[in-house]
């Protein structure tokens, strides 16, 4: 069986992501897709809410798991017997940071490769803060991410506007 692994913040998940979960899908048999806990990016909502969240949206989706990770990811990907970590790729501006994961990941785990997906060009300029802010300022948000993850926002935080 072919396993790989999304990471991300998914603070929240958005329809970018899932354009990238269902692209995976028909590569991998099985997809991990792991929330970091990343609290230096001060996230909007709780690890467990993300996941829900995640469970939530792909739960039409065969071969997807949901998971937390606070550790290395290539020590759980090892630990899980997966051969690659999926990675969006928007635009040349995720390119840097991106490549220096992967180099960086090769080196801690050579065994691990990492592959990137382009999203769907409507989804290119997608970002979940962005879509945070538009949502705080009173813009719709309804195409940017799943029913779920409005309803939660919604439930999180009422916007200025
Ligand atoms: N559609 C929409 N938005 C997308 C997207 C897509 N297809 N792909 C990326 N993004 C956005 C995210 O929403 C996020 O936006 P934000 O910064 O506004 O919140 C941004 O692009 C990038 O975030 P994300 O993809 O979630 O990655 P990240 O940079 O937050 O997370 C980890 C990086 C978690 C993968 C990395 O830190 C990690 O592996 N951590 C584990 C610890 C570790 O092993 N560290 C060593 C790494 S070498």
């Amino acid at each position: 069986m072919s396993i790989a692994i999304y990471p991300g913040t998914f603070d929240p998940i958005t329809r970018g992501h899932l354009d990238v979960i269902r692209r995976a899908l028909k590569i991998f048999d099985k997809l991990i897709v792991l929330v970091a806990h990343h609290e230096d990016k001060s996230p909007w909502f709780e690890v467990s809410e993300r996941v829900e969240m995640i469970k939530d949206a792909t739960a039409d989706l065969q071969g997807v798991e949901v998971d937390s990770y606070s550790g290395l990811l290539v020590e759980y990907a090892k630990r899980k017997k997966a051969t690659a970590v999926i990675r969006g790729l928007r635009a040349v501006s995720d390119f840097e940071y991106e490549f220096q994961m992967a180099q960086m990941n090769r080196e801690l785990c050579p065994s691990v490769e990492t592959l990137f997906l382009i999203p769907a060009e409507s989804y290119t300029y997608l970002s979940s803060s962005l879509l945070k802010e538009i949502y705080t300022l009173g813009g719709d948000v309804s195409q940017f991410v799943p029913e779920s993850v409005e309803k939660r926002l919604k439930k999180k935080l009422k916007p200025r506007r």
